[in-house]
């Protein structure tokens, strides 16, 4: 496969300047105080992208995805690697990229246009269908400054799917306007995507990215973790998006969901390794809520042995106590105390909504002789 945009090793710090002083006097007394700090927003970052592939780029607020694009447009410079594309290429970058705002929407047409390299011929060409898409040709000889935002990227989005590029570079706009207007955007990338062209499509939705994209790429504070199929890449994401969203809801305790308790009959966790183990979870609820209960299980060296599937254990809870009833079938682990943490998430299974960390440890105690994390019953006989 030929590959149209290569990203090789890219990295890119931001001075940042923090100011020391803080009032205006002081400021004027001490005009060079405070420092420099370089933070780095990307990370040796480095992914090819082949001709008509469809690549989603997800990661949590601040994870460097909007960096990125703007280094793929050529609008950030890397601090370091390189980047080569084939091609032409059409960005709908965050909002105020790219249109001067005293002028009209016409008027941005054609600028936009020309720095696609459309002559103002072959903007005329497209011009009715841009007008025609964007639906808002009422406004279109009003100042963009005085657009609303969504008025704002339904032209912007208008041009760039009209101007025929072999690129198409999209970073969260589809979140801005109507739902009406953004499954438009959705079915017009879907016909892009039909036409063989590539798409480098930026979005939190993971709605979007598993019906549009074959692949994704994940950014977790600069780094790159994953880079694979959809499914794959969306299930690293949820996995950073819950370490994530752990910390957020604590912050914030809704409050409205808690764990109590996670009990068993026996009063204790001790198991012997093969058993099963049955516990109780009493989770109170202040508003009835529907959602996912997850649990995992974590080794003491840190290693996580087991998440329970978070978007196939509905559970509908209703104010009041209520109460999770959870049979492990059996215990497959070897000797060793393992923590287990349970909560319960969205309906999606990607939001926290309440959870307890270390909410139990489970002993397990096996009297066997395989060694190391679980027992596979190897029995090994020579022929
Ligand atoms: N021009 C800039 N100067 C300093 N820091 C920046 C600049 N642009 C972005 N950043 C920082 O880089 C990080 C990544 O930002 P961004 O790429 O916009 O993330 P995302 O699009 O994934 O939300 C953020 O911490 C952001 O504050
Ligand atoms: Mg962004």
């Amino acid at each position: 496969m030929v590959a149209v945009i290569d990203v090789k090793d890219v990295s890119k710090s931001f001075k940042i300047h923090h100011e020391r002083h803080q009032s205006l006097k002081e400021r004027l007394l001490h005009p060079r105080s405070g420092s420099t700090e370089d933070f780095q927003a990307l990370r040796d970052v480095s992914f090819t992208v082949g001709q008509g592939e469809t690549v989603g780029i997800v990661g949590h607020n601040g994870s460097g995805k909007s960096t990125l694009l703007k280094c793929i447009c050529g609008v950030l410079k890397p601090t370091s690697g390189e980047i080569r594309l084939r091609g032409s290429l059409a960005a709908l970058l965050e909002l105020g990229a790219g249109f001067q705002t005293e002028l009209s929407g016409r008027e941005n047409v054609y600028l936009y246009g020309s720095m696609l390299g459309f002559s103002r011929k072959m903007v005329d060409g497209i011009f009715d269908a841009v007008v025609d898409f964007s639906e808002i040709e009422q406004f279109i000889d009003t100042q963009v400054k005085f657009y609303s935002s969504g008025m704002y990227v339904r032209l912007a989005f208008a041009v760039a799917v009209n101007v025929d590029p072999d690129i198409l570079v999209v970073d969260e706009v589809l979140a801005v306007g109507d739902e009406r207007f953004q499954a438009k955007c959705v079915d017009r990338i879907q016909r892009f995507k039909e036409e063989g062209r590539t798409i480098l499509f930026v979005t939190h939705n993971a709605d979007q990215v598993r019906a549009l994209c074959d692949r994704a790429v994940v950014l977790d504070s600069g780094d790159m973790v994953a880079d694979g199929p959809t499914q794959d890449s969306l299930r690293i994401f949820r996995e950073h998006m819950m370490l994530d969203a752990v910390v957020r809801d604590a912050a914030h305790l809704l409050g409205t969901i808690q764990i109590e308790s996670v009990t068993t009959l026996e009063g204790s966790f001790d198991v012997k390794s093969g058993a099963g183990l049955h516990f109780d979870v009493a989770i109170t609820a202040q508003v009835a809520y529907s959602g996912n209960f997850v649990m995992e299980l974590f080794s003491r060296t840190g290693l996580l042995v087991s998440r329970s599937d978070a978007q196939g254990s509905p559970v509908n809870l209703v104010p009041g106590r209520n109460h999770i009833s959870v049979d492990l079938a059996q215990i497959p682990l070897l000797d060793g105390t393992y923590d287990l943490n349970v909560g319960v998430l969205d309906h999606h299974g990607n939001t926290v909504i309440a959870w307890s960390e270390k909410a139990a440890s489970i002993q397990v105690t096996y009297d066997g002789r395989e060694g190391g994390l679980v027992e596979l019953g190897a029995s090994i006989t020579q022929r």
